[in-house]
């Protein structure tokens, strides 16, 4: 495995890569790596010759300084995960390789209405900060195929809108969200929590379930505020919003039968820390 900062060292791997014929998978991360980023590079291993995982906590998409400053850092154990998987290449660049000066800034990106909806509204300029990183690492790897997790169902959408606009020709393959025993959607600021938020956490999901398996017993609205008090039932989670949205363009949706798919997308505040999930309802 190699691992490698410089952005000149991975392009020159990676053209004698593909001279070689090699299909290039590619799973972009900040790090931390858990079974969920780990089903990705698995997932990437099997439908490519050869893969390449970034690691990079990115500050652009970051709304939050303290956010950015806690975000749990683990290069060493991230790196011996990597190996276990065999992933060929690790890119672990530091900020001045993938914004040199005089390249593009956050705000040339514009997702419209994608970018102020949902994660959007509660993490102003976030997704444009995720359409700046994406799009520097899909011009340096130019990979055949890239990875992105259900679990954040928003970012996929505008990663493929981003390749839409900016014409790449890799293709996004979306993979389902991995899960703890509990149903808690895997994520590595779970890190962050508490025990008595970790255990508080598990409503999150279940509120989720909720939703899916009564939807015909109920008007959308009443099984939409049931399931938020089922989250905030005891004071310790507050749900910054819960969307039932059409799976496709996002736009909420007043009545089950509004759309023929629909998703639920969550984000909760449990203490200082927000987590997100989504699920599919039908
Ligand atoms: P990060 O949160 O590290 O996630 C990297 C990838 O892993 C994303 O595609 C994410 O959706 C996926 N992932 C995270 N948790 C998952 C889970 N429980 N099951 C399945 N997949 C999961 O998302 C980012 O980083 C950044 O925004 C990035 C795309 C790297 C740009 O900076």
């Amino acid at each position: 495995m190699i691992i490698t900062e410089s952005v000149a060292e991975i392009e020159s791997k990676l053209i004698e890569m593909r001279a070689a014929g090699a299909k290039i998978g590619f799973v972009p991360t900040m790090g931390a790596l858990h079974p969920g980023h780990l089903s990705l590079v698995e997932r990437a291993k099997k439908e490519n010759d050869k893969v390449v995982v970034s690691i990079f906590v990115n500050p652009t998409q970051f709304n939050n300084p303290e956010d950015l400053k806690k975000y749990p850092r683990m290069p060493e154990k991230d790196f011996e995960l990597l190996r276990s998987l065999d992933t060929d290449l690790v890119f672990f660049p530091e900020e001045k390789e993938i914004y040199p000066e005089g390249g593009p800034s956050k705000s040339d990106f514009d997702f419209g209405n994608l970018e102020l909806i949902m994660e959007g509204k509660f993490r102003p300029g976030h997704f444009k900060g995720v359409g700046q990183v994406v799009s520097r690492l899909f011009e340096i790897v130019e990979a055949d195929k890239a990875y992105f997790g259900e679990k954040d169902f928003q970012q996929v959408a505008v990663i493929r809108e981003l390749v839409r606009q900016k014409n790449f020709k890799t293709e996004i393959i979306s993979c389902p969200t991995i899960r703890e025993p509990d149903g808690l959607a895997m994520s590595s600021r779970n890190l962050l929590l508490s025990k008595e938020m970790r255990i508080e956490a598990v409503k999150i999901s279940q509120a989720l379930y909720y939703i899916r398996d009564h939807r015909e017993e109920n008007e959308l609205s009443v099984i939409k505020s049931k399931a938020i008090a089922m989250i905030e039932d005891s004071g310790n989670l507050k749900v910054e919003y819960l969307e039932i949205v059409d799976a496709k363009t996002l736009t909420p949706v007043i009545h089950w039968s509004d759309s023929e798919t629909l998703r639920c997308l969550a984000a909760v505040q449990a203490g200082n820390i927000r987590l997100i999930d989504n699920v599919q309802l039908h």
